[in-house]
């Protein structure tokens, strides 16, 4: 599938593609957060084998290939080719009958329907992509009857004080309207929407293309990023960690507890 022009959310990730896994690494909030993930996801892994999962936004396949190595057959798709470079270094050596897909959630036309039980998306392909309505129902054609889709988004109730640091009430009140803003990089050329979403928006759109809502969770509600400023790290000690995951555990699902989150992830299953 052609991905003609490269778009500023392509040149970015295609940049930042080899160092991408540093970003995020050696941080006890990131570890935490992937903690979270990992076993919010793999509670709606299909049951039944053989089932194909499709991992959209892959970036270097963190998601993909643990759930590959879970004994899942696991196709990879982005946008930015130098990602998914990053993917088929991982798997090389392995014996791999998978697909790595270089194309847009924008237009997924050339992919064939009903081809998987599973479709996960983490960090924010959805609002990274033009129209995230249109990206869902592309989406959606993918998946199986009964099929379940996973995707991490970043929440809007998270996005205001970022307009009140500027004091940029204009700024704010179209936020507040349509949840849109703009990921900043220092290069303009490489700056791109980001669609932000609301609990009930997200629910709204899924329910809109025919999904059961199987769990909707704030990653993370508690401000676990604080824990990082001190010296030593509570979190270093794994019995905190793990006291920490419980509590975190318990609130993440919380109506009320979502709006503390970054990000909202949002699980969801086809009638079928
Ligand atoms: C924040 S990264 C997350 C990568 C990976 N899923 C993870 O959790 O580590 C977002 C990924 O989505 C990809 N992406 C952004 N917009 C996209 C689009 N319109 N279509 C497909 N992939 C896209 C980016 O290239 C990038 O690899």
């Amino acid at each position: 599938m052609a991905v003609r022009r490269r778009s500023g959310v392509e040149q970015y990730h295609d940049r930042v593609a080899g160092i991408y896994d540093g970003i995020y690494s050696s941080s006890a909030y990131w570890e935490l957060y992937w903690t979270v993930t990992w076993r919010h996801l793999k509670r709606f892994l299909p049951t039944h084998q053989p089932a194909r999962v499709l991992d959209v936004g892959c970036g270097t396949g963190r998601w993909g290939l643990r759930i590959r190595k879970s004994g899942y057959g696991v196709d990879f798709l982005d946008i930015s080719r130098k990602m998914l470079d990053q993917v088929q270094h991982a798997l090389d050596g392995e014996r791999y009958d998978g697909e790595l897909i270089h194309a847009s959630v924008d237009d997924l036309r050339d992919l064939p329907a009903e081809r998987y039980d599973c479709i996960v998306g983490q960090g924010d392909p959805l609002g990274c992509a033009e129209h995230p309505k249109r990206a869902l129902k592309g989406l959606t054609r993918l998946l199986k009857p009964g099929g379940v889709m996973i995707q991490s988004v970043d929440n809007r109730d998270a996005g205001y004080d970022h307009f009140l640091e500027k004091a940029d009430i204009e700024g704010l009140e179209r936020f507040v309207k349509d949840g849109r803003t703009e990921w900043l990089t220092d290069r303009p050329e490489e700056r791109f929407p980001v669609s932000m979403f609301t609990p009930d928006g997200l629910t709204r759109l899924f329910e809109r293309n025919g999904y059961e809502i199987l769990s909707l969770i704030g990653k993370t509600v508690l401000p676990v990023r604080l824990l990082d400023r001190r010296d030593p790290n509570p979190l270093a000690d794994r019995a905190s960690f793990e006291r920490l995951l419980r509590v975190e555990e318990k609130l993440h699902a919380r109506p009320t507890a979502l709006a503390r989150a970054a990000h909202l992830e949002i699980a969801a299953k086809l009638p079928g």
